[in-house]
């Protein structure tokens, strides 16, 4: 067998865990939620969500991955116990839901919830990972339509058509540019062909090497267009609507979309952080990595706010226009700035850049699980299964705005699973970030926290971080972790027991609380 590549340096690793955070979450969706969910009051709430709950879920992963050296299937596989009655348990349950959903007459769910139980009844806690390795599929596929349409927009940016003078013109050439399948799905093959050749090359000449260029030419873009937008007359009114604290607006259901949010945007739930993990060396300290991923993924979201509001209130235009706010509104403001071809090209050449760093992450987790596990070749698995999910996500962008195109499948979906949404690409959306990342990310803080074991876990984290397990926090804080007398031989409180409680009682009982609310089963 072929040693594990692994990454060539520490930074490396922060880098391409960072690219894998920092993506369309962060530059096209944070700030349109924090506009509409109180300014500062959100980014407060989305902070405690990301320290107390993203973090040490982000933990979990980058332990368990390194620990075994293998993708997420593997991950679990290898430190799963022989039999599990908790995993039995679930396996019955799930089985159970299927025979009450037959008897209801949902017979496609019904049917595959018997599937999914009787396999999580076999496999139990491995099933965690395939879903994992699903998930993948599944986001990439609408993910990497969205990143296509930036490609697009650079390039008719620089051709100088996107001079709309109002947001409703803008609208209505987004929209018939991503209903003509040219553009949508020839961008989108191209974005999958920029993932393939990158995955294609390996972990340090590939994904390293690319996060290494990126990650940087991200943040200068950034700091270029938030220096523009404040420097606008009028900017500052953008900063007040996006910052200043409004707690009026803040309810039980911003906390629960800040933490859904949280999770989206830290790639968590899914095993790409575990797949990530496995090409970290044991003399890494993963806590410190941890930290330093969260902390840019955090900071690169807020800052994206600051490109964006500024220019919009120096220009009179309305904030609050949701998912719009990127491709509708945007270029209609770009537009009244001098050079504003230009601006509008580096803006959605920030969001391809963040867009493929978080793409390849995706790529990758499918490509590692059939390189170790079915002895795929890297080649072979990253042009297969960057083809396969190419595939998928031409429904996908056919049925942007409505599944008239796609009758063929949304026939059977609906008579099949009964689905409501308004499209096929909302229906793989809604399908991975609202069930799939939830309910991984629950049952990997459960498997680490109960399963595995915080004990081994810490074992593992030890390696490279003896801060984290052996001094107390309070002369860790303190600076003090040197000085014998404040090192007794038995601590009670460490980041490690923190950590501990964190994930065996507040990550599982949060997340589940969110999870049940955004599928409707908690009115709150
Ligand atoms: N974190 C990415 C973003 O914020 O856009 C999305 C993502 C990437 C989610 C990779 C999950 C993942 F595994």
């Amino acid at each position: 067998m072929k040693a594990r590549e692994h990454w060539s340096s520490g930074l490396g690793f922060v880098l391409a865990a960072a690219g894998s955070a920092i993506g369309l979450g962060n530059i096209w969706k944070f700030p349109y939620i924090t506009g509409e969910n109180g300014g500062g009051a959100f980014v407060l709430i989305y902070l405690i969500c990301i320290l107390v709950i993203g973090m040490p879920v982000m933990l979990c992963e980058i332990t368990l991955g390194r620990h075994t050296q293998r993708n997420p299937v593997g991950a679990f596989r290898a430190v799963s116990p022989g039999s599990s009655v908790f995993a039995h348990l679930i396996g019955i349950l799930v089985v159970l839901g299927g025979l009450i959903m037959l008897v209801f007459g949902s017979w496609g769910w019904g049917a595959l919830l018997l599937v999914i139980g009787a396999l999580i009844f076999r496999f139990g806690w491995t099933m965690a990972g395939a879903m994992g390795v699903m998930s993948g599929f599944v986001i990439l596929s609408f993910y990497s339509v969205v990143a296509g349409w930036t490609i697009g927009y650079i390039w008719k940016a620089l051709a100088g058509s996107l001079s709309f003078n109002t947001v409703s013109e803008a609208g209505a050439y987004f929209k018939v540019y991503s209903t003509n399948p040219w553009w949508g799905i020839g961008c989108h093959g191209l974005f999958m062909i920029m993932c393939i050749m990158i995955i294609y090359k390996g972990v340090r000449r590939g994904i390293e090497r690319w996060s290494k260029i990126l990650m940087p030419v991200l943040l200068l873009l950034l700091v270029v267009l938030i220096v523009r937008g404040l420097t606008l007359e009028g900017a500052v009114e953008g900063v007040r609507f996006y910052l200043t604290p409004d707690f009026s607006k803040i309810g039980a259901r911003s906390v629960l979309i800040a933490l859904g949010h949280a999770f989206f945007s830290l790639s968590l739930g899914m095993g790409a952080m575990i797949t990530y993990g496995s090409y970290v060396s044991r003399e890494e300290n993963i806590f410190r990595s941890t930290l330093f991923i969260c902390i840019l993924d955090t900071a690169i979201a807020i800052m994206a706010g600051l490109a964006i509001f500024p220019a919009v209130f120096a220009f009179g235009f309305e904030p609050g226009t949701g998912p719009g706010l990127a491709f509708q509104v945007l270029p209609a403001v770009f537009h009244q700035i001098p050079a504003g071809s230009l601006w509008a090209a580096l803006f959605f050449l920030l969001l391809l850049v963040a867009a493929l760093t978080s793409g390849i992450s995706l790529l990758e987790v499918v490509t590692a699980y059939f390189v170790d596990e079915r002895r795929w070749s890297r080649h072979r698995a990253a042009m297969f299964f960057g083809f396969v999910i190419f595939l998928i996500g031409i429904p996908c962008s056919l049925s942007i705005h409505g599944w008239e195109r796609v009758e063929w499948l949304h026939v059977p979906l609906v008579k099949v699973f009964q689905v409501s949404q308004a499209s096929f690409f909302d229906f793989m959306d809604d399908l991975a970030s609202n069930w799939m990342l939830p309910l991984g990310g629950l049952l990997i803080s459960l498997f680490v926290g109960w399963i595995w074991g915080t004990k081994k876990a810490i074992e593992e984290i030890r390696h490279g971080s003896r801060n984290f397990a052996d001094v107390h926090l309070v002369a860790l804080l303190a600076g003090l972790r040197d000085d014998p007398s404040h090192n007794s031989p038995i601590h009670v409180l460490t980041l490690a027991s923190l950590w501990g409680i964190f994930i065996r009682f507040i990550s599982p009982v949060a997340v589940t609380i969110a999870f049940l609310f955004t599928v409707g089963w908690l009115k709150l």
